[in-house]
């Protein structure tokens, strides 16, 4: 397996204290140590894999989803096009991601400031093209704005289901391939993932409720909130084995494994 590298964040200091997706009630709080057990769980999960590395940055008092680096930016080489949140709540984060990216000699990259980007969470490579979700947490010019700085197309993807608000909710790449919660794209969208997709994985809604498609693929293994055995035998006829952690405390939040890492290069 060739070697990876993602960054992750410890969950010092995370809780549900605001509700800015429909997963989140201040009345449904996280259980703070099974959270801490659940994210270990995940962090050794990956550490465990050959090739594997995870790079740590510091938690942060009073920003909670900090621990979802996945939202930090989007990372190409060396280049860190830091997020634009969409949430007042979530905007702190920003000079603590970017301060990791520079001290870590990365070139960033800020897009314009009336614009909503929210990084790898709406962004992602699939058989050699990239996807953007939009309308909840992007705008389709920001994705516009990365793909002149990219260089590249983006293919827009409308997002129609509010508790399926970033892409990595509801779709993720794996191989030359993907798996995906239709019900969670407009007709056009749709239209794309089945034209580019023909053999992709197409959950159920009780699939993609469990965040069946916020999954950590590393070679031939697929990280994810422990799930439906029928996913992982669709998997598994493809050659990928499945490795549950359970995530409950973080979907309080609507994030999973994919949410809670952010591949490096
Ligand atoms: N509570 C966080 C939010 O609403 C969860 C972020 C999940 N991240 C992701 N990449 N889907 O922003």
């Amino acid at each position: 397996m060739k070697s990876a590298r993602f960054l992750m964040c410890p969950p010092d200091y995370y809780g549900i204290e605001y509700e800015i997706n429909p997963w989140m009630s201040r009345k449904r709080a996280a259980d703070h140590d099974l959270a801490v057990k659940q994210w270990n769980d995940l962090h050794r999960a990956l550490t465990s894999l050959p090739g594997l590395t995870v790079e740590l940055m510091e938690p942060v008092k009073g920003l909670p989803d900090i621990v979802f680096t996945a939202n930090a930016g989007l990372v190409v080489g060396d280049l860190f096009i830091s997020s634009r949140f969409r949430h007042p709540e979530r905007q702190g984060e920003t000079r603590y991601y970017e301060e990791w990216f520079a001290d870590h000699g990365y070139r960033i990259e800020r897009l314009p400031d009336d614009l909503q980007f929210e990084g790898a969470g709406d962004l992602l490579r699939a058989g050699g093209a990239w996807f953007g979700g939009y309308y909840f947490r992007t705008d389709p010019q920001a994705h516009a704005s990365v793909s002149d700085i990219l260089g590249e197309e983006i293919l827009p993807l409308r997002l129609v289901d509010e508790r399926f608000y970033h892409l990595d909710t509801c779709f993720c790449p794996i191989g030359d391939s993907a798996i995906y919660y239709p019900g969670a794209f407009d007709e056009y969208a749709l239209r794309v993932l089945r034209e580019r997709f023909a053999d992709a994985i197409e959950v159920a809604p009780e699939e993609a409720e469990q965040f069946a498609c916020n999954a950590v693929v590393v070679g031939n293994w697929v990280i994810l909130n422990s799930v439906s055995p029928k996913l992982c035998k669709a998997l598994s006829d493809r050659g990928y084995t499945c490795h549950p952690v359970e995530l409950s405390e973080f979907i309080k939040s609507g994030g999973s494994a994919k949410c809670l890492t952010l591949a490096l290069s």
